[in-house]
């Protein structure tokens, strides 16, 4: 009795290896790979060009920003101009030479939604 429960176990265990084995092989190989990003060019972003529908291209990404100029900390007047363009340079500067700081970096993931290709 004891010799047929230790049997049955033994099996039911390496049964149960070998799914876990024959799961794991049968799993999509390319689990880590990062889905593709959006590529967006010139004449794309400058579709998106007002301060409700705001795309800007910086350092390679796009940014849909409408939903942060709103709490930008600048007069709106500094910010939107840069709707729809390329705004590497005014980033950098913040137009007046002066860097944004870490926290601002921080932000940009948020609202990122493709990579900027050129073009225009
Ligand atoms: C590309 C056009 C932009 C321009 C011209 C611009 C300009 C400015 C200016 C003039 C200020 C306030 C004065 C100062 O702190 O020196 C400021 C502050 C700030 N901006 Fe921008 N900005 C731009 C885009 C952005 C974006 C895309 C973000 C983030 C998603 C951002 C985040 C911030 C933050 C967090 C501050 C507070 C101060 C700091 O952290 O540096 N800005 N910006």
């Amino acid at each position: 009795m004891m010799r047929k429960l230790f049997y049955v176990s033994t099996a039911v265990f390496w049964i149960a290896v070998a799914g876990l084995w024959i799961g794991n092989l049968m799993a999509p190989a390319d689990q880590a790979a990062v889905a593709a990003e959006r590529e967006i060019g010139g004449a794309e972003l400058a579709r998106h060009a007002t301060p409700d529908d705001c795309w800007m291209a910086i350092r390679g990404g796009v940014y849909d920003l409408a939903a942060y100029l709103p709490d930008h900390p600048s007069r709106p007047s500094i910010i939107e101009p840069w709707c729809g363009k390329e705004a590497t340079e005014a980033y950098d500067t913040k137009t007046k030479g002066r860097k944004h700081s870490p926290e601002a970096d921080a932000l940009l993931p948020k609202y990122r939604i493709g990579r900027f290709i050129g073009g225009s």
